[in-house]
């Protein structure tokens, strides 16, 4: 399985994928990014991306905050695609990233995402606060901290 970086021939064809993988989530199509959005991320941010037979299936993106390290703000694969390996092999290189090992790094998550809150304990993130009402009422998420490695 290849995990490559991202570059800005590809963030339309994120912004597609972005649109749609969240859908079977409640609200999720308020979740998606902007194509401006991508846009900035792959050329400003750290981005990288798995390809099933040429086509972008999965993407993981973390950006630098001023105050706070790095946000992981997006990990996704394809509904189709998921359970092969593909969301622990995007983790890995985003996370192997030397600007992202030696920096805290803090995500959000809906705490009902069994799935994506495993894969997180397993890469180090440690469970903070859960904050209620994060987005709208009855939308908590949880806070998650991993500590600069170097
Ligand atoms: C979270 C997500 C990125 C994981 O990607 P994936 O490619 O399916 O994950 P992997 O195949 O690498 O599996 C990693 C672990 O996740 C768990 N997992 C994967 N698919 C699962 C499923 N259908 N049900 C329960 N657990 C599952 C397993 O524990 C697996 O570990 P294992 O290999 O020891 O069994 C993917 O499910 C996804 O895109 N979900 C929607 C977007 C999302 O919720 N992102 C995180 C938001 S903060």
């Amino acid at each position: 399985m290849t995990i490559e970086k991202a570059h800005r021939k590809d963030y339309l064809e994120i912004a597609a994928l972005d649109r749609i993988v969240w859908l079977d989530y409640p609200n999720g199509e308020n979740i998606a990014d902007g194509e401006h959005t991508w846009r900035h991320w792959v050329e400003d941010a750290i981005v990288r991306l798995w390809r099933q037979d040429g086509r972008i299936a999965g993407v993981a993106l973390a950006f630098p905050t001023i105050a706070r390290g790095f946000c992981l703000h997006k990990v996704f694969v394809e509904q189709s695609a998921r359970g092969q390996g593909a969301g622990r092999q995007l983790l890995q290189r985003l996370l192997d990233d030397p600007q992202l090992k030696s920096a805290p790094c803090y995500l959000t998550v809906n705490p009902a995402n069994h799935t994506a809150l495993a894969l997180y304990r397993e890469f180090g993130f440690e469970a903070g606060e859960v904050v209620q009402g994060y987005y709208r009422q009855n939308e908590p998420r949880l806070e998650m901290w991993r500590k600069a490695k170097t």
